[in-house]
């Protein structure tokens, strides 16, 4: 068994065969439950409930669909600016690095990645981090499509997840953190991640982020207001969630999607909006929520950034920016980093 597993008796380790394995914390951290989660957000005079709980199975599957609209243009446009990476990337890697995702990917992304390491090196190591269903199908089918792939899971949050990695081994880290799914945070907490992440970093690991860039208003409320309406589908399916895990009864016909690209504070904001004067109740949370006509629940933020501003960011923490890349139009970028 490894030393460190050994040590470190906080993880579970499960083997599942040669190739897939995975870790789990004994005990998860003292964390809220959804249901009081529920009750504190939408207990007060600005309503709000997290973007976290969008991802239960059919919001995955939802979020899915939202990445191959036409006009949710931040999946393609990424895919396009890794294709250019396979090329480029390789040159700040030698054959010893290890692919680390925060997030699961089962996409096309995670394997352009893979591919790149798969030039150098026969056997690739991948560590996915995420507090759910990272070891599903999406694994069995990466281990199928690539020979000399080795998957170790970290069934954990993202922060847990860093903290178990940075005394694992001495193995050289590729962290990718991709989909500007940074840009969901609030500045303050997004501040704290990267302080973390840069923390948890050895020198000679790298750090690549993809962060989607501030565009004409027109695009970027077209991409979270598309005319199929998969992400008002997407954004009122919080609500069904509550609905069946907490007991709820919201009716969906009295709500509306409502999304707004706020120029100031250079974010899409999310919200729904109650069509009617209504009271809903929520038997988990031990709530009842009352909710006057056009009033907003807030559900997302989506930050896009400038060139400028990702820079100046990503150096106050301390990182040393080694290339961005950008596509044609100047619509996403990745950025590559080391800790110094
Ligand atoms: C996951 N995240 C990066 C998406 C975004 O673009 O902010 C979530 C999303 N919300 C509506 N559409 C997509």
């Amino acid at each position: 068994m490894n030393n460190y597993i050994q040590k470190n008796s906080n993880y579970k380790k499960y083997v599942i065969d040669f190739k897939l394995q995975y870790f789990k914390p004994h005990a998860s951290k003292i964390e809220k439950t959804f249901a009081e989660e529920i009750s504190s957000s939408l207990n007060r005079t600005s309503k709000f409930i997290s973007p976290k709980f969008f991802y239960d199975k059919k919001g995955s599957d939802l979020f899915e669909k939202i990445c191959s609209l036409p006009e949710y243009y931040p999946t393609q446009t990424e895919i396009t600016i890794l294709k250019k990476l396979l090329g480029e990337l390789p040159s700040y890697l030698d054959e010893s690095f290890r692919l680390v995702e925060l997030g699961s990917g089962s996409s096309v992304k995670t394997r352009l990645i893979l591919d790149v390491l798969a030039q150098s090196q026969d056997v690739i190591e991948y560590f996915p981090i995420d507090i759910s269903e990272i070891l599903t199908e999406s694994s069995e089918q990466l281990l199928s499509d690539y020979d000399g792939l080795h998957i170790t899971g970290i069934i954990d949050t993202y922060e847990g997840g860093l903290e178990f990695l940075k005394n694992y081994d001495d193995k050289k880290n590729l962290i990718i953190f991709l989909g500007s799914s940074f840009g969901n945070f609030s500045l303050n907490d997004g501040y704290e991640f990267l302080q973390k992440i840069h923390s948890t970093m050895k020198s000679g690991d790298l750090f690549l982020i993809g962060l989607d860039l501030v565009k004409d208003t027109h695009i970027l409320e077209s991409a979270y207001d598309d005319l199929r309406g998969v992400t008002g589908e997407f954004n009122l399916n919080v609500l069904s969630r509550i609905n069946d895990e907490l007991d709820a009864d919201f009716n969906l016909n009295n709500f509306s999607h409502h999304s707004i690209y706020n120029e100031e504070e250079q974010r899409i904001e999310m919200y729904l909006k109650s069509l009617v004067n209504q009271s809903v109740i929520i038997s988990k949370s031990n709530l009842l929520l009352n909710l006057r006509k056009n009033e907003l629940i807030h559900t997302e933020y989506s930050h896009k950034y400038r060139l400028p501003q990702i820079h100046k960011m990503l150096d106050d923490v301390g990182f040393k920016t080694k290339h961005t890349w950008l596509d044609d139009d100047r619509y996403f970028s990745l950025t590559l980093l080391s800790k110094n």
